[in-house]
Formats: C-alpha cells, sequence, structure tokens
C-alpha cells in the first residue's frame, strides 16, 4: 500500500514537473526517445538573465556569493538539448550543466526510473554505502560500472564528485607506492603514530606529477595537481609538487605528425627530469595524473604517443598512472572512454570520472586495492540513486547506438567548424575534436567572449575554456539538426564579429 501511495505521489510529480497527462507519462516510460518531446528550435523573449532570474539572483545574494550564477533554470520545461531558463527563454545547450548531461533534460527512461517500484527505496534512502550497502548494490554496479569499465579495469569505487574521486584515486596510488616501499610488509608502529601528528615515517614526503593548465579538482591533493585559474588557488597552502608543461600540438593532429612528435619527446624527457630532480630533493614521486584532452585549460589534445610515453615512465619506476575522465568519460568522444582511442599496451592504474557518469568514483587496477576498510573512505561514498539513473543511462546509450551517433554527430560538426574556420580566417583556428569533444580558438578572448554573448541572444548556450577557446559539451542525443541549429547561428554571429 505504502509503495504504491509513494508511486503515485512519484508520478503526479512527474506529470506536473513535465506539464503532460498521466496517460502521456506512461507512454513516454515506453518511448524513450527524447527527440519526440524536444522543441524544434531555441525561443528568446528576454534578455538573459532576464529579470526573473535577477530578481532572484538579488534574493540568492542575500544568502549565497553568486559570483558564478549566470541564469536560473526552469529544469520543469527544459527537454533533450533545450535548456528553458525562468523567463521563458529556450536555449540549445551546448555546455549542458559543465559537460555533465549524458541524455538530455528529463529523459523519458529517467523520468521512468524515477516511477518504477523497484527503485522508490534507492531513491528515499541514502545509506552509508561503505558500511551498510544494500542487498542490490551489487547487481547494480555490475549492470552500470562494471558493465562499462575501461579495458582491463574491472575493480570499482563510487564516491560523490569528481573533485572527491581525484583525490581518493591519489590516496590509492600513495598506498599502494607506500606498501611496495614496504615489500608489502605492514607498517612500522613508528609509521601508525607518527602519522598522526603529520609527521615521517607514516606521513611520507611524497608527490604527484601533474601538468600545467590541468585541473583535477578543489580539494587539497587534487588542487595541487591543478594549475588553470588562480580563482582556485589563491590563498591556499597547496604542496609544491612537480609540474610540467603540457604538449603545446599544431592542428590537425594527423596533418602536424612530425613536429608534434618532437614536442611530445622533448615534454616526455622533461617529464624524467623533473621526476629525477623531485626524487633527489627528496619528495618522491609516486604518480603522475593527466587528463586526456586537457579540458578547463583550453581542450589541448595529445597523441596516443604521450600518454603510451607516460604509462611506459610510470611502470618503469614503479609509480601509479591516473588518467582523469571526469570531463571526458560517458561517450563524448565516440568511445566510452576518451582514453580508449590511445590503444595503451597497459591500461592506467586508476582512472576517475563522474559528470555525465551521474555518479563520482574511480576504476583501478586490483594491486589498488586498499587491504584494510576505512582506507578509501566517507559517509555516503557514492549515491545509490545516481546509479539507478546510471543504469537507465547505459542501457539509453548501447539500445540507442548512441556511441556511433556520436560519431556521426561529431564529424559533421567538426566539418562545419571547419567551414567557418576557412569563411572566417582572421576570427577563427584549431578546430579539434574527438566525437562531440570538440573546441575551436578565437583570435582574441574578447571576441570569444562576444560571440558567446551574441550566441545567447540569440538562443545557444555555449561554454568557454582556456584564454581563447570555444569548447562543445553537448549530451550524448546531440545529433545533425541540432548542429544545423547552431551553426547557422554561429555564422550570423561571426559575420557581425568578422565587420
Ligand atoms: C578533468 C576534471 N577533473 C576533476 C574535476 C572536478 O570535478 P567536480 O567539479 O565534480 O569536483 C573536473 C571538473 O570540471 C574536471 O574537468
Amino acid at each position: 500500500m505504502s509503495v504504491t501511495r509513494g508511486i503515485n505521489r512519484l508520478l503526479r510529480n512527474v506529470k506536473k514537473s513535465v506539464n503532460i497527462s498521466e496517460r502521456q507519462v506512461l507512454a513516454l516510460a515506453y518511448q524513450p526517445n527524447v527527440n519526440d518531446f524536444e522543441p524544434n528550435g531555441p525561443r528568446v523573449v528576454t534578455d538573459i538573465p532576464g529579470p526573473r532570474s535577477k530578481q532572484l539572483i538579488e534574493q540568492l545574494d542575500q544568502i549565497q556569493n553568486v559570483g558564478a550564477v549566470h541564469f536560473f533554470c526552469d529544469y520543469d520545461n527544459s527537454h533533450g538539448n533545450y535548456l528553458a531558463d525562468v523567463d521563458g527563454n529556450v536555449m540549445l545547450d551546448l555546455f549542458t550543466q559543465i559537460s555533465s548531461v549524458p541524455l538530455g533534460y528529463n529523459h523519458p527512461a529517467l523520468i521512468n526510473a524515477v516511477s518504477k517500484p523497484e527503485n522508490l527505496s534507492t531513491f528515499v534512502n541514502r545509506p552509508a554505502l561503505g558500511v551498510y550497502p544494500p542487498a542490490d548494490w551489487v547487481s547494480r554496479l555490475q549492470n552500470t560500472l562494471v558493465s562499462v569499465a575501461p579495458p582491463g579495469m574491472n575493480h570499482v569505487q563510487t564516491m560523490a564528485c569528481g573533485t572527491c574521486s581525484v583525490e581518493h584515486g591519489m590516496k590509492a596510488v600513495f598506498m599502494k607506492f607506500m606498501s611496495d616501499a614496504r615489500g608489502g610488509m605492514p607498517p612500522s608502529q613508528e609509521a601508525l603514530e607518527s602519522c598522526i601528528i603529520n609527521k615521517a615515517p607514516g606521513s611520507p614526503s611524497l608527490s604527484f606529477l601533474s601538468f600545467n593548465n590541468s585541473f583535477h579538482g578543489r580539494t587539497m591533493g587534487a588542487l595541487a595537481c591543478s594549475h588553470s585559474k588562480w580563482l582556485h588557488k589563491l590563498d591556499f597552502p597547496v604542496p609544491d609538487w612537480p609540474i610540467v608543461r603540457f604538449p603545446n600540438l599544431k592542428y590537425p593532429l594527423e596533418e602536424n605528425v612530425v613536429e608534434n612528435r618532437t614536442e611530445e619527446s622533448k615534454i616526455l624527457e622533461e617529464v624524467e627530469d623533473k621526476i629525477d630532480e623531485y626524487n633527489k630533493k627528496g619528495q618522491t614521486v609516486a604518480g603522475i595524473i593527466v587528463e586526456p584532452v586537457q579540458c578547463e585549460g583550453g581542450d589541448k589534445f595529445a597523441t596516443p604517443y604521450f600518454f603510451q610515453g607516460l604509462r611506459d615512465i610510470t611502470n618503469k619506476r614503479g609509480m601509479g598512472f591516473i588518467i582523469d575522465e571526469v570531463q571526458t568519460g560517458c561517450g563524448a568522444t565516440g568511445k566510452f572512454w576518451a582514453h580508449e582511442h590511445f590503444n595503451l599496451t597497459d591500461s592506467p592504474d586508476i582512472v576517475s570520472f563522474s559528470k555525465k557518469m551521474l555518479t563520482g568514483g574511480f576504476y583501478k587496477k586490483v594491486t589498488f586495492k586498499p587491504k584494510e576498510g576505512h582506507r578509501i573512505f566517507n559517509t555516503w561514498v557514492g549515491d545509490p540513486s545516481k546509479i539507478a539513473l546510471l543504469e537507465e543511462v547505459v542501457k539509453v546509450i548501447r539500445e540507442d547506438n548512441l556511441l556511433d551517433s556520436v560519431k556521426v554527430t561529431g564529424e559533421y560538426l567538426m566539418s562545419g567548424l571547419f567551414n567557418m574556420q576557412s569563411k572566417y580566417p582572421g576570427i577563427l583556428s584549431n578546430t579539434r575534436g574527438l566525437g562531440t569533444l570538440c573546441a575551436i580558438d578565437f583570435n582574441t578572448t574578447d571576441n570569444r567572449d562576444k560571440a558567446m554573448a551574441d550566441l545567447r541572444k540569440k538562443g545557444v548556450h555555449t561554454g568557454a575554456c582556456g584564454p581563447t577557446s570555444l569548447r562543445f559539451r553537448t549530451t550524448l542525443l546531440f545529433k545533425t539538426k541540432h548542429v544545423d541549429v547552431f551553426m547557422e547561428r554561429f555564422d550570423d554571429v561571426l559575420s557581425q564579429l568578422n565587420k
């Protein structure tokens, strides 16, 4: 009885939230095709942010900092690739909540998941998963995260957000590194006591190598490996860990093979030199962390040769190797994991994820599994309701062949961007991408920002990265027809900028 009442209430809420009849809710449950109920195009009726957004921003300012808020959204009326705001504007969304919406807004399969009786307790109760997991936890993990695990990795740990996934992945590397250093023996009593007061040997002087302009998150370890904006870093006492430049390659990659190879070889040498330097000064480098595409730093791509080189260096030196797929994972590149494009001869040790995966977490090789409980831990260690939603996401990706669809849309998007680049050579350059995870550079930051503002006036919401890049972070349901809607408006905006 209570379950039925709960379902009815959920159904009523769903009905209210998408403003459709109960019969339609049920119909949608069996017809998960987002394109059937998406708007045909953008609609702009006010400035963005409009008056209602401005009013809400003012109210929010009374209780928190609103410096990052663009506008308030109307999620009830957002559908598929179209994001609605509280002023009645509807925008084609090419930024998708900072790259974190896999199937668009209000996808019927996700609405259906919320209304399934067997999911009710999953949405209502949030357990301390590390201690009291629910009976279906193993099978749900197997249906979701394990079923899409990167090649060579079948152990997974859920977490809340991207940052804490990276942070705990780094801890797994440090623990393995020290366990190896002890020859697999248990820690000494002195180590157990000294770690409590942050002193050696229990708290060893180790470091992690990362790349300039990278972004891995905002807690202290992840922040020490992030080097993209002062806003993230200023005033925090992060450790002095080794930083190496990320390859500065020429695009298109396939037309600049020789020059790019020289640059990447040089950087791989710099990586080895930097490790030697830090090892010598007593800050032994335990691992390397890298993004498969350096996203926040400006969508910088490197080649498989570079990533294979990093894998080889870390293997040779007994260090851990983390590939941070928080922004690149879950299909946007046309493969489930971006690093699958690299054909690594040995998989990474840790792969962190979040955003489109709806849950945070990291994959690890079994050798990186901690020996004791509570070593990689927090109260929730994730959220089973996100796994219930991820179950549907994975199903839709498979059933609707979304990885293939992303490849088709990505090629179409890239060819449109190349056209724009040839039409406006004084403004645009460096079209690059994998799947729909694409970017293009402007000649100046001002022009990039003006183009984004003008696009928004035409109902297209985009995201920036690095000093002059526009990045594309669409849903996996972004099709060629959406590219057309974007390109028409992009052309208009560029022709105005070109005057
Ligand atoms: C590559 C990468 N790692 C980590 C993070 C941090 O994720 P979160 O913002 O969920 O903490 C981000 C966020 O943009 C990211 O792009």
